[in-house]
């Protein structure tokens, strides 16, 4: 193949990623349809195995497939286990990933979800990847999209991992954003939701993805009410029940819920903890059977941390990123929120204080402090979400 049409991206100096192997690349050349025009950044390690796992990243909403890169730890692990990672990035003014249209919902229906499986499936083709072994991951919009791929796509992804997203479906409807869904006054029975997710792909009969879910109890921008909605469209897909907790799991205040032997399905509870959860790189990996805690040297064991300050950091670093242009004129902008100047509907009856970083900080019905800390943005995302951002 032709990775003259890439475009590549000059590695951000002094972080961690200016020890990686390689660079993220923009694929510049035919993946198959994309409808939605999503741009297709890949990270290939240069210790990429022969028959390579293929992991999805999918971003939260403002942010875009560098962001999802610099943000976590997913392609510096790749070095170690040589796996390959698409960050795909959205391509609509909000940032944010089509899981409410019909098309993005239905197997091979088209939007954004098509558009990513055809680079999983180009990838596959192009690096001999391990079809048994492709996963997909996201935060906020891209844990949507992952629960929107065990839907729709349960023939490609073997595992899904959603931190602060909503059952598959849940945003369906004729605007990208649903409030029902997102503040958690959306219900349906078990039966409901699961005949949802078989409508996704009519007739498919094959091994369902299994899925871990993670989602903080203090969530103002998609409501931990999500969480109950998840559990059960997924124990009615995979036959299972609430099998038991384990508490301070795999931190303190963290709550695992199994389902069934824990296998299939589990859902993380994060006591206290709001929208912008902290990713924990390793134990997806763990989840997707690339890392295992039990055979690896201390060095690693000794470096599993969470990935929020890199996350709340990226932006500034991918701002000073110089980006080579010469291979494409596609020009994605690495950050662009998208401040408006129309005025945020808050009672006036507005409580006193900041906002921290990531959390809400306007929109409809909202009453809380619209003022962020630390010199960040109160930016609309939506009518109904204004969100702190750097
Ligand atoms: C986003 O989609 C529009 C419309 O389809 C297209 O013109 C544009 O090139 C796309 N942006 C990128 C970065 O590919
Ligand atoms: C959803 O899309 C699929 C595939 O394009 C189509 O067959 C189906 O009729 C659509 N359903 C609705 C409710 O529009
Ligand atoms: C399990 O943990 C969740 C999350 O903390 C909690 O809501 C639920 O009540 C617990 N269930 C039982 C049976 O303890
Ligand atoms: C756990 O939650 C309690 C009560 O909300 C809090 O006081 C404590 O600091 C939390 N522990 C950790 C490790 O976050
Ligand atoms: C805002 O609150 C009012 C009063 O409770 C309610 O009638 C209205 O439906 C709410 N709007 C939205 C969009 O939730």
């Amino acid at each position: 193949m032709r990775v003259s049409t890439f475009l590549s991206f000059a590695a951000i100096a002094g972080g961690a990623l200016s020890q990686l192997s390689s660079t993220l690349q923009l694929v510049t050349e035919n993946f198959g349809e994309n409808p939605t025009n999503t741009p297709f950044y890949i990270y290939v390690p240069t210790s990429v195995t022969s028959n390579p796992a293929v992991i999805v990243g999918a971003h939260w909403c403002t942010g875009s497939g560098p962001d999802f890169f610099s943000g976590t730890q997913y392609a510096r692990y790749a070095d170690t286990y040589g796996y390959i990672v698409i960050y795909p990035s959205a391509n609509r003014s909000s940032k944010c990933w089509d899981v409410a249209s019909n098309a993005t919902l239905t197997h091979n229906g088209g939007s954004d979800s098509l558009a990513i499986v055809n680079m999983v499936k180009w990838t596959l083709n192009r690096y001999n990847g391990d079809a048994n072994r492709v996963f997909i991951t996201g935060m906020s919009s891209g844990g949507m999209m992952t629960q929107v791929m065990m839907g729709a796509y349960p023939d490609i992804f073997k595992a899904g991992s959603a931190w602060a997203g909503v059952p598959y479906g849940c945003f369906a409807g004729p605007t990208e954003w649903n409030n029902d869904c997102s503040t958690g006054v959306l219900h349906k029975t078990a039966q409901e939701w699961g005949d949802d997710v078989r409508r996704a792909y009519p007739g498919y009969t094959g091994i369902r993805p299994k899925l871990q879910i993670w989602h903080g109890t203090l969530d103002a921008a998609l409501s931990y009410n999500n969480v109950a909605e998840s559990n059960k469209m997924w124990s009615n897909i995979f036959g299972i029940s609430f099998n038991r907790n384990e508490t301070n799991t795999p931190i303190p205040n963290y709550t695992k819920m199994i389902y069934g032997d824990g296998t299939k399905y589990v859902a993380y509870s994060a006591q206290g903890v709001e929208h912008n959860i902290p990713i924990r790189d390793l134990d997806v990996l763990e989840w997707f059977g690339i890392y295992n805690p039990s055979s690896t040297s201390t060095t690693t064991t000794a470096s599993r941390t969470t990935t929020t300050s890199s996350r709340t950091t990226s932006a500034t670093t991918t701002a000073t990123t110089t980006r080579s242009t010469t291979a494409s004129t596609t020009t994605t902008t690495a950050r662009t929120t998208t401040q408006s100047t129309t005025s945020r509907t808050t009672t006036t009856s507005a409580s006193t204080g900041t906002v921290g970083q990531w959390g809400q900080c306007g929109g409809i019905n909202y009453t809380g402090p619209t003022e962020c800390s630390g010199g960040w943005k109160c930016t609309k995302l939506n009518d109904y979400y204004w969100q702190c951002l750097q």
